[in-house]
């Protein structure tokens, strides 16, 4: 069985009580803090500024994982890797320079995520399989917290996973959106690798006990 990894999505957290929030996401079993960057084009909404995820880097024990929702996140890129990025991701839709930014990412040393949104298809990402770190399925349309898991989700999963294993690919799947504990187990059971919760963990009174439960330990 693979390793199963939580990143916590802080998008949802108490922004008026940030130090006290990431501390309480140290303390959990988590591996990575996922931060979504938001441009207000690429989706409606906004976040985070510079600022913000300057003291987010300061803060955190975690690795970082940088979600780009923007139109253009090659501007975007050296800025997360200045800030700790540890993973890096960008989207398939609305980007002519995908090889571009891949190999940018790499060249800076981070890992390097492709993500996709609930209407693209697997396909549409393989070509880029063998190029990237992390296949990132999106399982809410992108833009906010709180939303419902999509379960069509777990089709995608399973066919990302026996492509990886077919092109015999050092590819870890990574799942975003709507994932709390009644979804957790089926995910990793089927093959993915890491998974994204947010408001599940954040607006828990113990996160550390959140982030237990989705690795069902
Ligand atoms: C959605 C974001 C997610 C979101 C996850 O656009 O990419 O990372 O914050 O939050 P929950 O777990 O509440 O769906
Ligand atoms: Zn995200």
């Amino acid at each position: 069985m693979n390793k199963k990894e939580i990143s916590v999505s802080i998008l949802d957290c108490n922004f008026d009580n940030l130090e006290q929030e990431i501390s309480e996401i140290n303390n959990t079993n988590c591996e990575y803090i996922h931060i979504d960057v938001m441009d207000g084009t690429f989706v409606p909404s906004s976040a985070f500024d510079s600022d913000t995820i300057k003291k987010i880097n300061l803060l955190s024990k975690k690795k970082l994982d940088f979600h780009l929702m923007v139109n253009n996140p090659s501007s975007y890129i050296e800025n997360c890797v200045k800030q700790g990025a540890s993973i890096i991701t960008i989207h398939l839709e609305e980007n002519t320079n995908i090889n571009k930014d891949i190999k940018f990412i790499k060249d800076l040393g981070c890992k390097v995520g492709l993500a996709i949104n609930p209407n693209t298809s697997i396909k549409e990402a393989s070509k880029f399989l063998k190029d990237i770190d992390i296949l990132l399925l999106m399982s809410v349309f992108p833009g906010r917290g709180g939303q419902k898991f999509i379960n069509k989700t777990y089709s995608k999963i399973k066919f990302a996973n026996s492509l990886i294993n077919q092109k015999k690919l050092n590819v870890k799947i990574e799942i975003d959106g709507g994932v709390d504990n009644r979804v957790s187990n089926k995910l990793f059971d089927i093959g993915a690798n890491i998974l994204v919760s947010g408001s599940y963990v954040v607006k828990n009174k113990n996160k550390y006990h959140a982030v237990s439960t989705l690795k069902n330990q």
